[in-house]
């Protein structure tokens, strides 16, 4: 049977669809099975060896290579534009992942002060533990980037469309200061998704994804996404990245990674032969099955996400209760333009409102109980992207870890509250939120 990758131009729904998947005998099953099995059987121990010392491809164990988890990767990866992926247990592991594979030890990151709360709790408490330092800046300072870079620096990071004010991200500009620093620039796509923004086209060398969000789509299971974007050359400053340019360990000594998988990615492989194999935040097959079913449907929910978020955003904008709506898809957002450039396919779905202040944080706060505790369609959840319409008060719940000065900087105040738009009719949802609003 022939392949998808067989046309020549497959759009963005047939490579949702089809991309990393051809029914094969003896059961040509029309979806990707789950490939529920710790191991697969060598055919003798010659081919066992070939594939431990990464002389052939093939599956050895579930923990760093699952044929069902490979099709989300492949798919992925096509619909990023990139190289290749490797899919994680959670969106957290996959950006946990590739900064700890860039930066090595003692590297240093810029990243955007702007990022979702877990995020900046790895980068803050966690990778200072390993020798990896963070200068956190904003991402609209375009100086502020440049400034930032060290002779210790080895990656830029930030949202393309930061979460919870929807801010969206210059990637161009920003990836430009990176690249005359010698580094990659890595995003996180969660909220934008390659159905909204493929970073590639604007100089995006990683793409990260939470896939838990809106890849899957359904809320039922976690699950993170790395794609090399192929853009970024390791091999012009060898001596920065050692791990991927010196001998490898991985490889018996033999041969460095980028000379070994020199027509691949081989920081793809460094993320799997290193970090998924020695720490082990392995995406299980019945997951991955269930994150290729959502992801076939990717480009239909985000057209009904962004346009009843659009609706949502002009609805609330002219509410008396509400001081604020954060969404770019609003003439008056400072990211009105950049959403227009970036996001040319549709709004982000994952906003914020204002409500107007009640003069000090505690009054916030009853003010904001008061709203979430009035809804009954918006669930209160930690999560987003999801077909349910979601309310969370980051400065309570997402970004709880942040100080006040952490909050201030991302924009987030005591009477934030973040709205992620699901598909239920939007006629509901502003019914909901009108009747919530009505009673603060
Ligand atoms: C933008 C973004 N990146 C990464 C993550 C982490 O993903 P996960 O919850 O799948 O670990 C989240 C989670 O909310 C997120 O919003």
């Amino acid at each position: 049977m022939s392949d998808a990758a067989d046309c020549p131009t497959p759009s963005f729904a047939t490579v949702q669809v089809q991309a990393g998947f051809t029914a094969s005998a003896p059961v040509p099953a029309a979806v990707p099975p789950i490939y529920q099995s710790n191991a697969f059987e060598f055919e003798s121990l010659s081919h066992a060896r070939d594939l431990f010392a990464h002389r052939r491809d093939g599956d050895v164990y579930s923990r760093t290579a699952n044929p069902t988890v490979a099709v989300l990767e492949q798919r992925v990866a096509a619909l990023e534009g990139g190289i290749a992926a490797v899919a994680l247990a959670s969106g957290q592991a996959a950006v946990a992942l590739t900064l700890l594979a860039l930066a090595g030890r003692g590297g240093h990151i810029v990243a955007a002060r702007q990022l979702y709360g877990g995020t900046v709790d790895l980068l803050e408490d966690t990778l200072p533990d390993w020798g990896i330092e963070t200068t956190f800046v904003d991402q609209d300072d375009v100086d502020g980037w440049r400034d930032a870079v060290r002779e210790s620096t080895r990656v830029f990071l930030a949202e393309t469309v930061a979460n919870p004010i929807a801010q969206v991200l210059d990637v161009r500009r920003i990836a430009d200061i990176a690249h005359a620093a010698g580094v990659p620039l890595v995003v996180d796509n969660t909220v934008a998704t390659p159905y909204l923004q493929r970073p590639k086209e604007f100089g995006a060398d990683v793409a990260v994804h939470s896939a838990t969000k809106f890849i899957g789509g359904h809320g039922a299971v976690l699950g993170g996404v790395i794609v090399d974007l192929g853009t970024f050359d390791f091999t012009a400053a060898p001596e920065r990245w050692p791990a991927l340019s010196a001998p490898s360990r991985r490889l018996g000594g033999q041969a460095s990674l980028a000379d070994h998988f020199a027509g691949g990615s081989p920081l793809i492989a460094l993320i799997k032969a290193k970090y998924l194999h020695d720490l082990g935040p392995t995406l299980s097959a019945s997951s991955a099955f269930q994150l290729l079913q959502g992801l076939e449907t990717l480009d239909l929910r985000m057209q009904r996400h962004s346009a009843s978020a659009q609706l949502i955003a002009e609805h609330l904008r002219s509410h008396p209760a509400v001081a604020a709506v954060h969404h770019p898809g609003l003439p008056t957002s400072p990211w009105h333009a950049a959403s227009r450039t970036y996001l040319s396919r549709g709004v982000p779905s994952v906003f914020s409102i204002e409500l107007r202040s009640a003069g000090d944080p505690a009054a916030d706060f009853d003010r904001v109980e008061r709203f979430i505790s009035g809804l009954r369609v918006l669930r209160l959840l930690a999560n987003i992207g999801d077909a349910r319409s979601i309310v969370t008060h980051p400065a309570s719940m997402t970004h709880s870890h942040l100080s006040p000065v952490q909050l201030r900087e991302a924009g987030i105040s005591s009477a934030t509250v973040r709205l992620s738009i699901g598909l239920e009719d939007p006629a509901d949802l502003i019914a909901d939120l009108d009747r919530a609003l009505a009673a603060v």
